[in-house]
């Protein structure tokens, strides 16, 4: 399975840090931000990765990660998203580089406390589809959520201002690769975006989606100065940084 971390965006409501640098650059404890999803991509197992950035500080992510060495990788791939058109749109670029392989995709924002592997190897298993990871929130608000009936998600609603439920669906997607074919049938959402929750509901009508609950905490460290405050604190106090970080 080959992963990919999408990195691109503006990250506006981290404003005025994002002015001069891009969000995933910033710190996180003691590392970059995007340290951290790449560490959660090669803790489960996946050497063969994508990274997708966009913006004036491109280059920046090679000088930080270079070959991916750091992470005993043998390679790190590079694309660039020219325009922010969202989370589906950046995810459009990874096509060549999947090769008809499946997929884990992974927001260059999102940090978890334990890991993915358990999720992974499910998916592994799984003929074909898609899988997402699930969390319980006090704000759903802020997030996907996953209308959950019996052992299925039967709708996913992005940021709704009535949560149907307290689960957010968190920015870990496993994908097998006609997903590339679903980004080419999206329209752009009311805030211009290709919607990652729109190739979800596909998957989903099609009946062909699975979850599973993230264990361990998980933040979303690009929702607001204050998110990313706590994001630091957590990671301080429950030693993630440490735990999962063993080869830094
Ligand atoms: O964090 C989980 C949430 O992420 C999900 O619950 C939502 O369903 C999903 O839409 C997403 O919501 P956000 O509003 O938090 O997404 P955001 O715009 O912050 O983008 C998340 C990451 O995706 C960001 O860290 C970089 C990448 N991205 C985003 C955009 C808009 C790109 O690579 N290119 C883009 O054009």
């Amino acid at each position: 399975m080959k992963g990919i971390i999408l990195a691109g965006g503006l990250g506006t409501r981290l404003s005025p840090l994002t002015k001069i640098t891009n969000k995933h650059l910033l710190p996180i404890y003691d590392k970059p931000m995007i340290f951290y999803p790449l560490q959660t991509l090669v803790n489960a197992g996946i050497k063969d990765i994508l990274l997708v950035t966009g913006g004036n500080n491109a280059g920046d992510f090679l000088r930080l990660l270079g070959n991916g060495h750091e992470f005993g990788l043998k390679g790190l791939q590079y694309a660039y998203q020219e325009r922010e058109g969202g989370i589906a749109d950046a995810l459009a670029l990874a096509e060549h580089f999947c090769e008809g392989e499946k997929i884990v995709v992974m927001l260059g924002d999102n940090i978890i406390e334990g890991n993915i592997v358990k999720a992974v190897n499910q998916f592994q298993r799984q003929r074909e589809g898609a899988k997402i990871l699930l969390k319980e929130v006090d704000s759903p608000q802020d997030y996907g959520v996953a209308q959950i009936k019996g052992d299925k998600v039967v709708h996913i609603v992005e940021k709704p201002k009535k949560p149907v439920s307290n689960f957010a669906v968190i920015g870990i997607y496993m994908y097998d690769a006609t997903v590339f074919n679903i980004v080419k049938t999206l329209k752009p959402s009311g805030r211009g975006e290709l919607e990652i929750t729109d190739v979800n509901n596909v998957y989903i009508e099609k009946g062909k989606m699975t979850y599973d609950v993230l264990e361990g905490w998980w933040a979303d460290a690009g929702a607001s100065i204050e998110r990313l405050l706590k994001v630091n604190m957590m990671v301080y106090e429950s030693g993630a940084n440490k735990i999962n970080m063993k080869k830094q």
